[in-house]
């Protein structure tokens, strides 16, 4: 297969859109503003809860609003160790080429504000919940477990992120508009990927300078890493449903029976392994950048992408009734 060649971005371009891009925190979130609990705060593509036999049409806008809640505690994870992995890049970089300099220190600066951001949506949530909701963590312990592998594995787990960031956007808010959803979470989907889209581009030109000081076998090693770090992740989205699932019965005020737990447990875990694994490993910008560093590395991770593919809830079905 031929590699389709990647996409030639430039520094002054980039800054140019990020200064562009000029909302604050507080526009989106203020004392003024509240999240509508009787609209779902993710769009179905996002929160696969509609599927679920077990539950009825309030339990699934429950469990819709839970996955809202782990969206912002999982980005304000991810985000964790995503800043630190830009201001190591910075400081490498030092003044030679200023525009790229500017261009990562504008990147961290929105790092930050982002990791405010879903904090600040956390604490609205919780305001308007009314019951405890839990996250996996502590974010310090996923950000060292990350971080201790190569910059390289830890720059394409960041460039999947962020392509997959505008997937969640242009796939479930974009394309519909937004309706039915609740207007400050659609407004938190839209406002994010307006600057991760500048960041995308910086993380497509942070591979490439990456991978150029690294011989082939140093490229396959931070190809595994990518795969731990993803397998790593996938533990963790494992064991975040069974929290929500917790949260779910406090929230609704039952308990669910054991076909109910498995039920939700297999559409639950397919639906974070689409939203958050797959839609970032098969991204085309994403599969372009690994495609220029190794045909087989974006054949390995192509193949893991597969058995993370979300199957529809009627699978389970003929699963159990067999
Ligand atoms: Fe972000
Ligand atoms: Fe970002």
């Amino acid at each position: 297969m031929t590699a389709i060649p990647l996409p030639q971005y430039s520094y002054s371009s980039i800054l140019q859109d990020a200064a562009k891009v000029t909302w604050q925190v507080q526009d989106l979130m203020n004392e003024h503003k509240s999240l509508d609990f009787s609209k779902s705060f993710l769009p179905e593509a996002l929160a696969h809860s509609q599927g679920i036999t077990c539950l009825n049409p309030a339990e699934q806008l429950t469990l819709n609003h839970i996955r809202g809640h782990s969206y912002l505690h999982l980005f304000g994870l991810v985000e964790e160790f995503i800043l630190p992995l830009v201001v190591n890049h910075v400081q490498s970089l030092g003044c030679t080429h200023i525009q790229a300099t500017q261009a990562y220190l504008g990147f961290a600066a929105e790092e930050s504000k982002h990791i405010h951001l879903f904090r600040r949506f956390s604490a609205a949530f919780m305001a308007g919940f009314g019951h405890p909701c839990s996250g996996i963590g502590p974010a310090k312990a996923i950000a060292d477990f990350v971080l201790q592998h190569s910059p390289l594995g830890v720059a394409l787990v960041t460039l999947h992120i962020e392509w997959m960031t505008q997937r969640h956007f242009l796939e479930s808010v974009h394309y519909h508009s937004g309706k039915c959803l609740d207007p400050q979470f659609c407004s938190l989907l839209k406002h994010h990927w307006q600057e991760e889209a500048q960041h995308a581009r910086l993380d497509t030109l942070m591979v490439q300078d990456l991978a150029q000081t690294l011989d082939e076998a140093a490229i396959e090693a931070a190809i595994d890493d990518y795969i731990a770090i993803i397998q790593y992740l996938n533990q963790g989205l494992k064991a975040q449903v069974q929290l929500d699932m917790a949260s779910l019965e406090q929230a609704i005020g039952r308990t669910l029976s054991a076909i109910a737990h498995e039920e939700i447990q297999h559409i639950q875990e397919l639906s974070y392994q689409k939203v958050f694994l797959s839609s970032g490993m098969t991204h085309p910008n994403f599969v372009r950048s690994v495609q220029a560093l190794s045909a087989t590395g974006s054949a390995r991770i192509a193949a893991i992408a597969h058995t993370f593919s979300y199957s529809h809830p009627k699978l389970f079905l003929k699963k159990t009734a067999a």
